[in-house]
């Protein structure tokens, strides 16, 4: 059976998508055809998850005016996100908290495992984003209680980051990650 997942010769390689991957701040306003969106989304629910609880959720939101209400009330103040409104989708990824095993685990091992599930989830939408061209921004300065009215979720979900997605408006960088990141001898300890 064919998956929304299957590779398309369009498509960038995984490697090629990790290398080539920056925070892209700047977006042509034109919108972002919804079957893109269930691409990157399905990449996101695909990722692993401690006992496979999978506790994000996703608000991906298209309307002008959420959008404003989402930069405008739902950033915190002193970094400059206006940019955010170019964006033609926020994707506010969400963690439901519910769950009891996450209770217990954390209780036994000190690890709050629904972090590192979002943070998995939130990277596979952002490399599948990549991959197709579409240019994407973590945004972890946010107001969580107030994305949450604005998305209108539950209490027992608490938003986490938005991850802004569309068409980049400049064409892509030169200046790669690769050349912004600590050596792996800084890293890494082999045993
Ligand atoms: C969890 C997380 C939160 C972030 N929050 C913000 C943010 O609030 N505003 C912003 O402009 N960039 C934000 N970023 C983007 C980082 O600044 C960026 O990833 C980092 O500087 C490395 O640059 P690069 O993504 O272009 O490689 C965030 C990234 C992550 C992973």
């Amino acid at each position: 059976m064919k998956s929304v997942m299957d590779h398309e010769p369009t498509e960038m390689r995984l490697s090629e998508a990790v290398a080539r991957r920056v925070s892209c701040r700047r977006y042509r306003g034109e919108p972002v055809p919804e079957a893109e969106l269930r691409h990157i989304l399905e990449a996101a629910r695909l990722a692993p998850s401690a006992c496979n609880q999978q506790p994000w959720r996703f608000a991906v939101v298209r309307d002008d005016h959420l959008r404003q209400r989402i930069v405008e009330e739902g950033f915190l103040p002193g970094i400059q996100m206006n940019w955010a409104l170019e964006a033609p989708v926020h994707v506010v990824v969400g963690m439901e908290r519910t769950f009891l095993t996450h209770r217990l685990a954390a209780s036994v091992s000190g690890v709050d495992y629904p972090w590192v599930d979002i943070g998995i989830a939130g990277e596979h939408l952002v490399l599948a984003a990549t991959a197709r061209g579409l240019g994407t921004c973590w945004i972890g300065w946010i107001k969580p209680r107030v994305l949450a009215r604005i998305v209108e979720w539950p209490g027992s979900v608490k938003p986490v980051v938005v991850i802004t997605v569309g068409f980049p408006a400049d064409p892509p960088s030169d200046v790669l990650p690769v050349a912004r990141r600590k050596p792996l001898s800084e890293l890494v300890k082999w045993l």
